[in-house]
């Protein structure tokens, strides 16, 4: 049966840079706060506007949006470091507000900025298990978890101070610090930032065997193929807002997509356009989608009723299709959809 640990109901954030002033008293302060008020309208930036979503107990669930989007900011009002303007919510039975000081004793929060929150005069071994017995883990627990994350990632630097170590050595050291905290709820911004395949696939797997444990992921990423590999459920951000939920082949608004993966001998602008503009394929294909590897290998989103004209529209130009394979619909996929077609046009 599902378990809604984490519930968010209607969630709004505003950050305004002049905020009234309240401790002065005096005629005066009207006419400042006056003043203030019409500057606060103009500059507010709304972070979040109505955010609703819900995440099950052991569920590996995706925040994913560009820069600005709002992520970090639902993550740290979730985490109660922050308090949402308007909106309610619960996080394993925890008023989001007033319970915001207990909230943060169960919540294990990584971010790909927290690296620069490590001791520098530590070494990176001193620095998780310091912050492990900050946050109430028992040092022989702390050092046998270290112990045991240090040997699945194949850290050989425990003993480096943190000057010594390379971006993503950072990255690791603070995820690891995250994950030997150990609380039943992990919240995961960007954590693969910086990380080499390797350390990025062995993190995947920490996570899937944590959800399968019983523990509940919350997980930001621009590296949508380290989240595909959840098949998530996915609540995408765009300027604070919500404009998707749900899995990859639910966050595409529009029905009958097929992604088909070609290799062509060329593929240059006239036929993407002709592809589009005559309704074959359903997005422009964004240039990251195009790789030139002495041939061509695009991802197209095909609308299923199209592929022969697809396939026409190709051979006509006497261009040689070398392989075209059908794919599953990616958050990717979805993503570039909403944002190119929708939000951008
Ligand atoms: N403390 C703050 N004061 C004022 N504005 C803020 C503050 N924190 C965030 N913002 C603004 O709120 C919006 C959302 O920021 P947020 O950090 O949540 O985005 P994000 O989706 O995490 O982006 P990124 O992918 O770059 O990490 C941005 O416009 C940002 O400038
Ligand atoms: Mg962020």
């Amino acid at each position: 049966m599902d378990d809604k640990i984490i519930n968010v109901e209607n969630i709004s954030k505003i950050f305004n840079p002049f905020p009234l002033r309240k401790k002065e008293r005096g005629p005066g302060l009207w006419v400042a706060n006056l003043v203030r008020l019409r500057r606060i309208k103009e500059n507010e930036i709304v972070a979040l506007q109505e955010v609703n979503l819900f995440v099950n107990r052991g569920e590996i669930f995706a925040i994913i949006g560009p820069n600005g989007a709002g992520k970090t900011t639902l993550i740290k009002i979730l985490s109660g470091l922050l308090y949402p303007t308007k909106g309610n919510g619960t996080v394993s039975g925890l008023d989001i507000i007033k319970d915001h000081e207990k909230l943060k004793s169960i919540v294990s929060f990584v971010s790909a900025s927290f690296w620069m929150g490590l001791e520098w005069q530590f070494t990176a071994y001193e620095n998780i298990l310091q912050y492990a017995i900050m946050l109430g883990v028992p040092q022989d627990t702390a050092k046998k978890r270290i112990k045991e994350y240090g040997e699945f990632f194949h850290i050989d630097y425990f003993d480096k101070k943190v000057p010594a170590l390379s971006a993503g050595m950072r990255q690791i050291i603070s995820v690891i610090r995250g994950l030997v905290v150990d609380r039943p709820i992990l919240y995961l911004d960007e954590p693969f930032v910086s990380l080499d395949p390797e350390k990025r696939m062995a993190l995947s797997e920490v996570v899937k065997t944590l959800a399968n444990k019983g523990k509940t992921i919350l997980i930001s990423s621009h590296e949508f193929t380290d989240l595909d590999v959840f098949h998530p459920r996915s609540v995408m951000l765009y300027k604070g807002k919500t404009i998707g939920y749900g899995f990859a082949e639910e966050l595409l608004p529009e029905k009958g997509i097929i992604p088909y993966s070609l290799r062509l001998s060329e593929f240059l602008p006239d036929l993407e356009s002709a592809l589009f503009e005559s309704g074959i394929i359903a997005c422009k294909v964004p240039k990251e989608l195009i790789v030139l590897d002495r041939v061509f290998n695009v991802r197209l989103l095909v609308r299923s009723e199209r592929v022969n004209d697809l396939i026409n529209e190709i051979l006509k130009r006497k261009i040689k299709i070398l392989d075209i394979k059908k794919e599953s619909i990616s958050l990717k996929d979805a993503y570039l959809y909403r944002v190119n077609n929708e939000v951008l046009n």
